[in-house]
C-alpha cells in the first residue's frame, strides 16, 4: 500500500504508520461525555512542592534529613528546601488550578509543620494557619480540598524510635489525625489517611531507597504496611465516633498498583499479583484480613525458611474488626502496567515481597515510554485495575486521586496528552460498564521534587522554573487540553488538539 505514488495514498500511508506506532491509544466505548457532577483535579504533596523546610517553626521530616545527608542517593544532589516554593507562592498554584477550572485539589498536609516533633505537644500555630489559608482560598474559588494526611515526610523524631517498624507510631498517627479534623474538618470533607503505603514500605523498608533506609526485605516492609493500616483504622475509627456526626466526611486511603496484564492466557498469575499488591491493602479493609492467598503462601514460605511464624503480622480480632470497612471510597493511584507470568526469578533476593508474590514481570517493547524509566502508557491497565475493583470491591465509590506522566518538562508535551486523553478513555469505558467512578485526579499540578529521581522526571501540568528565585509556573501544553476536557466534560479530539496547539493557553506569571 505505501507504494502509491498519489498524494492521498502517502497520507493514508503515513497515517497508518503512525497509529500502528502509537500503542498509547484506547478505542472508546459509549459516549465521550463524563458523567454531570464528575469532579476533575489535580494532586501535589508537601515535601514535593512546598519548600520552606523550616519556615515558621516547622521541624525536620525523614526527607530534610535523607536529602541533607545522602545527596548522592538523589539525582543531582537535589532537595525540597525549596522545590516549586508552594509554601510562599500558593496564590501562584491557586490562579493554576482557577485557570484550570477544576472542581477538586488534592494536597497534602506535613506532619512536621503541624506537631514539628511529631508530638502533639509541639502544635504549631503557623503551620495550621498556612492550611487554613490554603483551604479557605480554595472554597473561597469553588474548588473542593482533598487533603492526605500522609505523604512520606513523617517528622524525624518520630522516626528516631523507629518510625513506622514501632507499633507507637499508631497512637502518634491518631492523635495527628485529631487534630487536624479539630482544626479543618468544617471545611475538609474528603480525607486520605496514608498515600501508597506499599510504595513507602517497600522503598524505606526493604529496598533502602527511601528513609530511614533499613533493608530488612519480607519483614521490616509488612510490619510497616501492618502499623499503618491500624494507624489509618484507629484514626478512621475516631472520626466516625467524635467528628462525622457534625463534619459529615468521606475518608479513604490512597492506593496504589500497576494493573497486572496476563502474559499468554496467565490469569492466575495476573490475579495474584492483584492481591499481592491492591488486595494487600484493599482486601483488609473490604472484606477483613490480608488476602487468604498471602497469608497461607508467606506462611507456608516462612515455615520452609525455618521460622517459628510467618513473617507476614497476623490481621485478627480487635483489629481485623476495626479496619474491616474503615474506608468510604476507593482513592486509587494508578499509572502504569506490567505483563505477567508466574514464577520469579530464582536469584531473586530471599526473602522479600517479589519471592513471595512469586510472578515475573516484563514490559511490552511497543509499549511508550516516559521520562520516568518505570512508566509505560498502557491504558487498557486501568480498565483493567478498575474492572478488579468493581468486581472484587462490590463497585465501591472509586476516585482516582493520582494519574499522571513524568517527561523532561517540554513545553509541547504530547505525550503527556496522549497518556491523558487514552486514561481518560479508560475511566469513560469503565463507567460505561457499570463502575462507580466520581472523580480523577491529574498528578501533578506542577513540576516538582520527584523523590530519588529529583528534577528529572517532571509530571506537572505547568512547568515551574526552578532556576528563577521565583518559581514562575509556565502552562504546558496539556494544560491546555485538560482544561479543554473540564470545560466540555467530554474526552477531547485530534480537532480541538490541533486548535489548541495554536492556542493562547501560554503565559509565564
Ligand atoms: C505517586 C506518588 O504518590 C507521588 O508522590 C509521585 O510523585 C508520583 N507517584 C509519580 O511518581
Amino acid at each position: 500500500m505505501c507504494s502509491s505514488f498519489l498524494f492521498i495514498g502517502i497520507l493514508v500511508c503515513v497515517f497508518s504508520i503512525s497509529q500502528t506506532l502509537n500503542t498509547c491509544d484506547l478505542p472508546a466505548r459509549g459516549s465521550p461525555y463524563f458523567p454531570k457532577n464528575f469532579s476533575f483535579g489535580v494532586a501535589t504533596s508537601a515535601y514535593q512542592v512546598e519548600g520552606g523546610w523550616n519556615s515558621d517553626g516547622k521541624g525536620p521530616s525523614i526527607w530534610d534529613d535523607f536529602t541533607h545527608n545522602y545527596p548522592h542517593m538523589i539525582k543531582n544532589g537535589a532537595t525540597g528546601d525549596v522545590s516549586a516554593d508552594s509554601y510562599h507562592r500558593f496564590d501562584m498554584d491557586l490562579a493554576a488550578l482557577k485557570e484550570l477550572n477544576v472542581s477538586h485539589y488534592r494536597f497534602s498536609i506535613s506532619w512536621p509543620r503541624i506537631f514539628p516533633n511529631g508530638d502533639i505537644s509541639s502544635r504549631n500555630q503557623m503551620g495550621i494557619d498556612y492550611y487554613n489559608d490554603v483551604i479557605d482560598k480554595l472554597l473561597a474559588n469553588g474548588i473542593e480540598p482533598m487533603v492526605t494526611m500522609f505523604h512520606y515526610d513523617l517528622p524525624s523524631e518520630i522516626q528516631k524510635i523507629g518510625g513506622f517498624a514501632n507499633p507507637l507510631l499508631i497512637p502518634k498517627f491518631v492523635m495527628y489525625a485529631t487534630e487536624l479534623f479539630e482544626d479543618f474538618g468544617d471545611r475538609v470533607k474528603i480525607w486520605m489517611t496514608f498515600n501508597e503505603p506499599l510504595v513507602f514500605c517497600k522503598a524505606s523498608y526493604a529496598e533502602a531507597r527511601y528513609p530511614p533506609l533499613v533493608d530488612v526485605p519480607g519483614v521490616a516492609d509488612y510490619l510497616c504496611v501492618d502499623h499503618t493500616i491500624k494507624a489509618h483504622a484507629a484514626a478512621y475509627k475516631v472520626y466516625k465516633s467524635r467528628f462525622y456526626e457534625k463534619q459529615r466526611g468521606k475518608i479513604g486511603m490512597a492506593l496504589d498498583s500497576y494493573f497486572f496484564l496476563p502474559k499468554l492466557n496467565e490469569t492466575e498469575a495476573s490475579h495474584r499479583a492483584l492481591q499481592f499488591n491492591i488486595g494487600f491493602l484493599a482486601h483488609p479493609i473490604f472484606h477483613g484480613g490480608y488476602p487468604e492467598i498471602m497469608v497461607k503462601d508467606i506462611e507456608t514460605n516462612s515455615l520452609n525458611e525455618g521460622r517459628i511464624a510467618s513473617r507476614l503480622p497476623r490481621l485478627e480480632g480487635y483489629w481485623k474488626e476495626i479496619v474491616k470497612g474503615s474506608a468510604d471510597f476507593f482513592a486509587l493511584n494508578h499509572y502504569t502496567s506490567r505483563l505477567i507470568k508466574r514464577s520469579v526469578d530464582p536469584t531473586f533476593m530471599n526473602p522479600s515481597f517479589e519471592r513471595d508474590t512469586d510472578v515475573d514481570e516484563t514490559v511490552d517493547p511497543t509499549w511508550l515510554n516516559g521520562g520516568a524509566p518505570w512508566l509505560y502508557c498502557v491504558p487498557e491497565g486501568l480498565e483493567g485495575m478498575l474492572k478488579f475493583i468493581r468486581e472484587e470491591y462490590n463497585n465501591i465509590e472509586v476516585i482516582i486521586t493520582e494519574n499522571g506522566w513524568g517527561d523532561s518538562g517540554e513545553l509541547e508535551d504530547d505525550n503527556r496528552i496522549q497518556y491523558l486523553k487514552s486514561y481518560l478513555q479508560a475511566v469513560l469505558n469503565a463507567i460505561h460498564d457499570g463502575s462507580h467512578i466520581t472523580g480523577y485526579t491529574y498528578w501533578s499540578l506542577v513540576d516538582n521534587f520527584e523523590w530519588a529521581n529529583g528534577y528529572t522526571a517532571r509530571f506537572g501540568l505547568y512547568a515551574v522554573d526552578m532556576n528563577s528565585p521565583k518559581r514562575e509556573r509556565t502552562p504546558k501544553k496539556s494544560a491546555g487540553y485538560y482544561n479543554q476536557v473540564i470545560k466540555s466534560n467530554k474526552i477531547v479530539n485530534e480537532v480541538d488538539m490541533y486548535r489548541l496547539m495554536k492556542n493562547q493557553f501560554v503565559t509565564k506569571r
